[in-house]
């Protein structure tokens, strides 16, 4: 009884990230995108499904929750996207999903998560905050997702991208972020001082890991209309389609000459730091 028990259990350890691979197919590439039930996230998870890559789509919603229902949506006509819970703040919960496919080489991770907002207005609410009314625990939560979460990702799911055949860790950025060309004054503190410290990480990863082969690029746009009431054309933003596609294609053609800089993928052109 004992033995049936604990070999029972056993097959159950073993295999689990056997079966938690079998909607996945092998020999095709695999993505892993954070923040993918709505916004960039989502339309990316979409046309990478569409062109027939296993897509590991990941989001803090639980699997019932109203606010992942378009990312259901996409999974019921594409089996191979497989939908995760990852929260990028908590690192047990990265490491579990990266311990259930730690047997699977892992093409393409995209860092896209970030503490915004859903809508234009409440997320420009959020950025012009001025420096005295700073609230320090919501920047430490920005600091958490925006610059750290994207560095645990890097850390659990190394292993996977390096086995991998494209090997590409990609970090979206912000403008917001840039000492060169940043947002007008003062605007938007917290986002842009965690995506400055995202940028200082994803070079200093890029080096890191160069020799391996393994590619650490930043990617951000000028603006991709991603909220609900925005629309595309409004002050230059492109639509989420325009964007998820362009980005992807920039993917497609990294090469190591993008690690370590960052490429805008609305203007085609490299952003200064
Ligand atoms: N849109 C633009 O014009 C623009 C410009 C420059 C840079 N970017 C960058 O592009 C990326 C995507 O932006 P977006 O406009 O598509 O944003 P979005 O539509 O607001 O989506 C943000 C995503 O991040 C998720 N998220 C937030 N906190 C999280 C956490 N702790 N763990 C896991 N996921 C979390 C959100 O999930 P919930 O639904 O659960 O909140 C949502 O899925 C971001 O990195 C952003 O900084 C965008």
């Amino acid at each position: 009884m004992f033995r049936r028990t604990f070999f029972a259990l056993l097959s159950v350890v073993t295999l689990a990230p056997l079966a938690a691979q079998a909607a996945l197919e092998a020999g095709s590439p695999t993505v892993l995108i954070t923040g993918a039930n709505r916004g960039l996230g989502l339309e990316l998870a979409r046309q990478y499904a569409e062109r027939g890559w296993n897509v590991i789509a990941t989001t803090r919603r639980s699997a019932d929750d109203p606010g992942a229902a378009a990312l259901r949506e996409i999974q019921r006509e594409h089996p191979r996207l497989v939908i995760e819970r990852i929260d990028v703040t908590d690192t047990a919960m990265i490491r579990g999903v990266a311990e259930k496919y730690r047997d699977l080489p892992l093409d393409v991770l995209i860092n896209n998560a970030a503490a915004v907002e859903a809508t234009l207005a409440a997320d420009l609410a959020k950025l012009n905050v001025p420096y005295d009314q700073i609230d320090f625990d919501a920047a430490l939560n920005e600091f958490s997702v925006n610059t750290l979460g994207p560095m645990r990702m890097a850390q659990a799911f190394m292993p996977h991208v390096k086995r991998s055949q494209h090997k590409k860790i990609v970090n979206v950025t912000s403008l917001a972020g840039s000492f060169g060309r940043g947002f007008p004054g003062a605007m938007g503190m917290n986002y842009g001082a965690s995506k400055a410290g995202l940028n200082k990480y994803s070079v200093m990863l890029a080096d890191a890991v160069r020799e391996e082969g393994v590619i650490v690029a930043l990617v951000q746009p000028y603006f991709v209309a991603t909220k609900a009431d925005m629309e595309a054309g409004q002050q230059g933003a492109i639509s989420v389609e325009e964007g998820a596609s362009r980005l992807i294609k920039l993917i497609d053609e990294m090469t190591a000459a993008h690690s370590g800089i960052i490429s805008n993928f609305q203007t085609g052109e490299t952003d200064p730091f």
